[in-house]
């Protein structure tokens, strides 16, 4: 019986999904991308080749797998065209195993000048968003004047509703925020040559995915970005402007019901990319450890999109047990377990204190969290190597016991360890 999985990030995003999507894939006749957009980046080692996929389901690599950008996403016509040649270039056929939904909003040049115009303007309140138009795009779609595939593919439609927001948009970009305004009859030109390219992709996703779900297919559903970013339950302002949690039935058109497990991936640390509370953030000794030993590990801590250093901390337990009781995580896949072999002694922050209070649930306010200290419990370090380990039992008694606090805490059992960013470096229990 095929089942479908959905597959979150617990934390601040780059928990390593896309090394863990890929190990599991191959079990898998669909993997759909629900939310998001090309603001993610999710990377996949196969030998000495890295691919970086940001829009593209990162089952893609295993040519039986049907992938499928659905709805709930974001697309930029730009970055997609220039994911599948560079895909194709480098021998991964991308042809009949990629659909696109013709639900999805297209990201439109207007929408990554807005959001450019409005980050600069934010100043030191900026909320370091990656510039890919993402936040201004949900929020077309939000007051219905986005412009989905079904639009773009009908050239009168395009031209027409394209004209009309881009008068709009044009005197928001160039009266509100002082910016360049963009010449629509270029952008309409362009976008219809985009939608030339991607029409053999482009279709309604509704039927094909319930189609797969009435045969029993196997489907495993990509979260992208992490639960921390989440627009309802993230560190709001500082979020992405998708829904991370829930996000797969609404994005996709799977009723809740049908969905058979929740896997969190909990990287073994915890990074953050762009501004925003970050309460075991470590900006010292640790967190330079953490980046250079995951660089002797073959992987990175600098963002895969826009190659900015990640910040990086202990595991917050608060924040864990928030994400996994709010996805109702079924089981666990910790990443990037073998950087930790670096230290000594470890911390996992188990509570907050705030204003002398204990807190253990995880508050609302930015500014709450900004003043919060983390109160830690420390666990002994493994300092072996352990990337090369393929057997839970080979684990040493302190990386279990590490791994079993993080089950303590997420209150769901760790189902996989990843211990380097190469397929077959991962552990299934
Ligand atoms: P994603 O967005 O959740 O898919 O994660 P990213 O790909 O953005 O970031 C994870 C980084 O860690 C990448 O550089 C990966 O190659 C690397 N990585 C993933 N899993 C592991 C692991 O188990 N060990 C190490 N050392 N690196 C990993
Ligand atoms: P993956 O899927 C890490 C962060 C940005 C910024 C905030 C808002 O690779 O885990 P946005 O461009 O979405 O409006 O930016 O969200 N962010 C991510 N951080 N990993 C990601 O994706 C991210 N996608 C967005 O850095 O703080
Ligand atoms: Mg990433």
């Amino acid at each position: 019986m095929g089942e479908t999985v959905l597959l979150v990030g617990l934390q601040w995003g780059d928990e390593g999904k896309g090394k863990v999507i890929d190990a599991l894939s191959a079990r898998f006749d669909l993997v759909i991308r629900f939310q998001g957009g090309a603001n993610a980046g999710h990377t996949i080692h196969i030998g000495e080749e890295e691919f970086v996929l940001r829009l593209v389901p990162s089952g893609i690599l295993r040519p039986q797998t049907l992938c499928i950008i659905a709805n709930g996403v974001v697309v930029d016509p730009v970055a997609l065209v220039a994911e599948i040649a560079g895909l194709r270039q480098r021998g991964v056929q991308v042809g009949e195993n990629l659909v696109v939904s013709d639900r999805a909003h297209v990201v439109m040049p207007y929408h990554k000048a807005l959001d450019e115009a409005v980050e600069k303007a934010r100043g030191d309140a900026r909320l370091g968003t990656t510039k890919n138009g993402i936040g201004p795009c949900y929020a077309d779609r939000a007051s219905r004047c986005g412009i989905r595939f079904a639009e773009m593919m009908e050239p009168d439609v395009f031209r027409a509703r394209l004209l009309a927001q881009m008068e709009l948009k044009n005197r928001i970009l160039q009266h509100v925020y002082g910016a360049e305004p963009l010449d629509a009859e270029a952008v309409y030109e362009e976008y219809c040559g985009y939608a030339e390219q991607l029409k053999p992709h482009v279709q309604d996703t509704v039927p094909l995915i319930h189609q797969a779900l009435k045969d029993d297919r196997a489907i495993l559903l990509e979260g992208a970005q992490g639960s921390m970013l989440d627009l309802n339950f993230g560190t709001y302002p500082f979020v992405t402007s998708s829904e991370v949690i829930g996000g797969a039935t609404v994005g996709t058109g799977i009723p809740p019901a049908r969905i058979d497990r929740t896997i969190g991936v909990v990287k073994a640390y915890c990074s953050r990319v762009g501004t925003g509370p970050f309460p075991t953030e470590q900006s010292n000794e640790v967190g330079e450890t953490i980046r250079r030993t995951i660089e002797t590990h073959g992987g990175r801590e600098y963002g895969s999109v826009t190659g900015r250093p990640r910040r990086c901390g202990w595991l917050d337990g608060v924040a864990l047990r928030y994400t996994a009781e709010l996805n109702g995580v079924t089981g666990l896949a910790v990443g990037v377990l073998d950087v930790l072999s670096a230290f000594e002694k470890l911390k996992i922050c188990t509570h907050y204190r705030l204003d002398g209070r204990e807190l253990r649930s995880f508050p609302a306010s930015s500014e709450a969290l900004e003043a919060v200290e983390p109160v830690y419990e420390e666990l002994d370090g493994w300092q072996t190597d352990i990337s090369g380990v393929t057997g839970w039992e080979e684990l040493p008694p302190q990386a279990r016991q590490y791994l079993q606090a993080i089950e303590d805490l997420a209150g769901a059992p760790v189902e996989f360890v990843s211990v380097g960013p190469r397929r077959g470096q991962v552990i299934e229990r």
